[in-house]
């Protein structure tokens, strides 16, 4: 087939080169030039795993290209990908004025029956604005279907090749045979493709984003209770995570949930909610939860130092907002980074992936090669994310670097038992320290 995505971010990428990859002939489209110029010499604007082998393939053989210009990209596609950014506006909402720009450019240009397929993350009811947007200059026949993304970064091309299910939100027929050869090679192990109405498939995207927040959210809210009961929450995990109907999956207790998706998408359905008249009361609890999750290990730390931390050096391990990506968007690291040097610290950081992203925000701090060069001289060491490099180090090789040795664990990386032998006193989220 082919294929047509329009916005060359994360989901769009994925999309493109994995379609590719199952034998599409496929052309992304960006109005960003420098990106396409980067894209066409073969170079990737982000860091995710197994990407790179399938993009230069994909361009190697032919089936993968990149333009600035619509009307040539998507000459002749049956399906045209809207993978463009919402970002929250200012009251919470998503502002989906890229969606709406880039539907309004389309209704003239279409030669032919094509299924324009929303892939970002819209608001309920977004379906049939792009199709009105569309369908005002339109000559042709068209759908739209909503066809949310549920990939994590890190593991994206996994999810995409393999998903637990696809959701195609569409009630034509027509639409939805094209959908189902896209994605047949996708589902050949009989993972399903389930059809529904394009508002009900707008909405399972949002249900599926808070309700994991909310899961994290709830065994955070346990583990905090955990260490005033004198429980340990890695067995709480284990003990409820083995009922089926909860699920071992993102149980994982710390210092809150971030990323680009998580924290937009429960302030927009919460947003949602409010402009049809419904106060979703768990939504507001898992926001204002997080929130205060995120620099929870502050308080402790400042306590472990009699309530001052000036002139002390805290070395921070981890700056993503999580493993395998350099993306920080609502990273836990960084309010407490700039909680830390609002407290007279001195800080500095190693992360295996994000470092030039945050020195662009976060300048003042001494960024470092190696983690063990973070600790050199330092009085405390804090860990925000759980790169896997993280997990067993040298303790020895640490206690001789630092100043103190005391660790503050956002991501409870170390069995107590292992900590216990090393001689360092350890605080981490739900556990006996
Ligand atoms: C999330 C969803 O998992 C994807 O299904 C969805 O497609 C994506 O949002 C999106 O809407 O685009 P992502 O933001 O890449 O994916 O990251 P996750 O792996 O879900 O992690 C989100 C946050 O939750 C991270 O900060 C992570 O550290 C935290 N988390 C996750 C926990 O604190 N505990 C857990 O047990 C699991």
């Amino acid at each position: 087939m082919k294929i047509a995505v329009v916005g060359t971010g994360y989901v769009g990428l994925v999309t493109g080169t994995c379609f590719a990859e199952t034998g599409n002939q496929v052309t992304c489209i960006d109005i960003d030039t420098n990106k396409v110029a980067r894209l066409q010499k073969g170079e990737i604007p982000i860091y995710e795993p197994g990407l790179d082998v399938l993009f230069e393939r994909n361009i190697a053989e032919g089936r993968l290209d990149f333009t600035t210009n619509l009307t040539e990209g998507i000459k002749g596609a049956e399906v045209i990908f809207l993978a463009l950014p919402t970002p929250p506006g200012e009251d919470g909402s998503a502002d989906l004025k890229y969606i709406l720009g880039v539907a309004n450019d389309l209704g003239p240009i279409l030669e032919q029956y094509a299924v324009i397929v929303d892939k970002s993350t819209v608001p309920v009811g977004t379906a049939e604005k792009v199709q009105a947007a569309i369908a005002r200059n339109a000559n042709v026949e068209f759908d739209v279907v909503s066809n949310p993304e549920f990939l994590r970064e890190g593991v994206a091309i996994e999810d995409f090749m393999k998903p637990d299910r696809v959701v195609i939100g569409t009630t034509s027929e027509r639409a939805q045979k094209v959908m189902e050869k896209l994605y047949a090679p996708l589902v050949r192990q009989g993972n399903p493709v389930i059809f529904m109405d394009e508002r009900s498939a707008e909405m399972t995207k949002y249900a599926a984003n808070s309700f994991l927040a909310m899961k994290i959210t709830f065994m955070n809210e346990i583990a905090n209770l955990c260490e005033r009961v004198g429980a340990n929450v890695d067995d709480i995990r284990k003990g409820i995570g083995t009922d089926s109907r909860i699920g071992k999956r993102f149980l994982f207790a710390g210092i809150g949930y971030g990323g680009s998706c998580f924290p937009k998408d429960v302030q927009a359905l919460a947003k949602t909610s409010t402009e049809y008249g419904y106060d979703f009361r768990t939504l507001e609890a898992v926001m204002a939860v997080n929130e205060d999750q995120k620099t929870r290990l502050i308080p402790t730390l400042t306590d472990h130092f009699d309530g001052n931390l000036r002139g002390l050096t805290i070395a921070v391990w981890g700056l993503a907002f999580k493993p395998n990506t350099d993306d920080i968007r609502e990273a836990p690291a960084l309010e407490n980074i700039k909680a830390l040097l609002a407290l007279g610290a001195r800080v500095t950081a190693y992360d295996p992936e994000a470092m030039n992203n945050v020195a662009k925000l976060i300048p003042e701090i001494t960024y470092c090669h190696t983690p063990y060069a973070a600790l050199d001289e330092a009085d405390a060491l804090m860990i925000f994310t759980e790169w896997p490099q993280f997990r067993t180090p040298d303790f020895e090789k640490m206690g001789k670097l630092m100043n103190n040795k005391v660790i503050f664990d956002g991501r409870n990386l170390y069995d107590l038992s292992v900590i216990k032998e090393t001689g360092f006193a350890y605080y981490s989220i739900g556990r006996d320290s």
